[in-house]
């Protein structure tokens, strides 16, 4: 059987950290209270000169060199982000332009922090039905850019940065095993970006323009993504006749501890298979994944035959599962 298996992963983080006792100079905030309710203790921010296309090429060409494959080896280049370097062209496309990889073609998606997930099924779907046989799947975000860093209650959460995976189709076992993906377009306003798009001149007062923003109803969300994660994971376990015991790891979208933790409890999955660097990197959307799925690669975490069930969720509502065979 065909199957979209990783081959290579790669990622970026900016250079420069701010810590939440940075925070507490401008904020009303403490490292206390951020480190209680998120578990995040700092976040890395890009730099003046540095955009999302920078962060995503940096990291696609960590995973081709793990890979061992160059850039024109790639049909397709997809990128996952809500905070591309420009509303269009794509992203994707000036990652191509960097890159070097002439025969992609490439999109962005936009699907906020399940991106990369949402990616990683759309890349399936292209790979097992022959249309494309080595895919780049890339989640890039800067986030810092569009939080109002004056709004305490959204700014602390975010950070930059970049994951990547190359994608090839094999015959056999190892690879994707199934994607559930999940929109509930009803809940869109509890999540969002205003100051942007077609919506951006009614975004201030009176018809104001302003400049974007995230606005979350933050206590609704935390409820609604931990019981969508945890249904969206076991779909995926029963889907595949997996009990939770048999999963290598749990790589979820990097929201908050809380809602890491209380996810992994319910599905009765033990704290040592839940891959965690939120205290470090912050929520990094889209990028959140791929990010944590690198780390745990490059420290030798990853056995063939592994089984490694990614979960996320995020604005739209959008959220989903994607279980695979290491
Ligand atoms: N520092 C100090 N106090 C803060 C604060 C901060 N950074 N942010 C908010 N507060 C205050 C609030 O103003 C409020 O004060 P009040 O009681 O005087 O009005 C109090 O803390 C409690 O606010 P609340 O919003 O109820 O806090 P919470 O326990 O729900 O925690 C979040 C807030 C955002 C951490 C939490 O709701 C959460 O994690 N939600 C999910 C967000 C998320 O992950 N979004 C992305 C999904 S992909």
């Amino acid at each position: 059987m065909l199957r979209s298996r990783i081959v290579g992963t790669g990622s970026y983080l900016p250079e420069r950290v701010l810590t939440n006792k940075d925070l507490e100079l401008t904020l009303d905030t403490s490292d206390e209270w951020i480190v209680s309710r998120t578990g995040i203790r700092q976040r890395h921010i890009a730099g003046d000169g540095e955009f999302t296309s920078d962060l995503a090429t940096v990291a696609a060409r960590r995973a081709l060199e793990m890979a061992e494959l160059e850039p024109t080896d790639i049909d397709l280049i997809l990128v996952a982000t809500v905070t591309g370097d420009f509303s269009w062209p794509a992203t994707a496309c000036l990652v191509q332009s960097q890159l070097g990889a002439h025969g992609a073609f490439a999109f962005d998606l936009s699907a906020a922090c399940s991106g990369f997930v949402y990616g990683l099924a759309t890349a399936d779907s292209y790979l097992r039905s022959g249309n494309a046989r080595r895919i780049l799947v890339i989640g890039a975000e800067i986030f810092s850019r569009i939080v109002d860093w004056t709004d305490r209650t959204t700014c602390i959460l975010f950070g930059d940065g970049a994951g990547a995976v190359v994608l090839e189709a094999h015959e056999g076992d190892r690879g994707i095993l199934s994607s559930h993906l999940h929109t509930d377009g009803s809940q869109w306003g509890l999540l969002f970006q205003l100051g942007s798009g077609s919506r951006n001149p009614s975004c201030g007062q009176e018809g104001k323009n302003c400049l974007p923003h995230i606005h979350m109803q933050g206590n609704e969300v935390f409820k609604v993504a931990v019981r969508a994660m945890c249904e969206a994971a076991e779909e995926a376990l029963i889907a595949n006749a997996v009990d939770v015991g048999q999963l290598a790891y749990l790589i979820p979208h990097q929201a908050n501890r809380r809602i890491l933790e209380a996810t992994a409890k319910r599905l009765g999955l033990p704290p040592d298979k839940l891959v965690m660097n939120v205290d470090r990197v912050g929520n990094t959307s889209g990028a959140s994944i791929p990010l944590a799925l690198d780390e745990l690669n490059r420290c030798g975490g990853l056995s063939p035959n592994d089984l490694v069930l990614f979960d996320a969720f995020g604005g739209g509502f959008a959220w989903g599962s994607v279980l695979l065979r290491w």
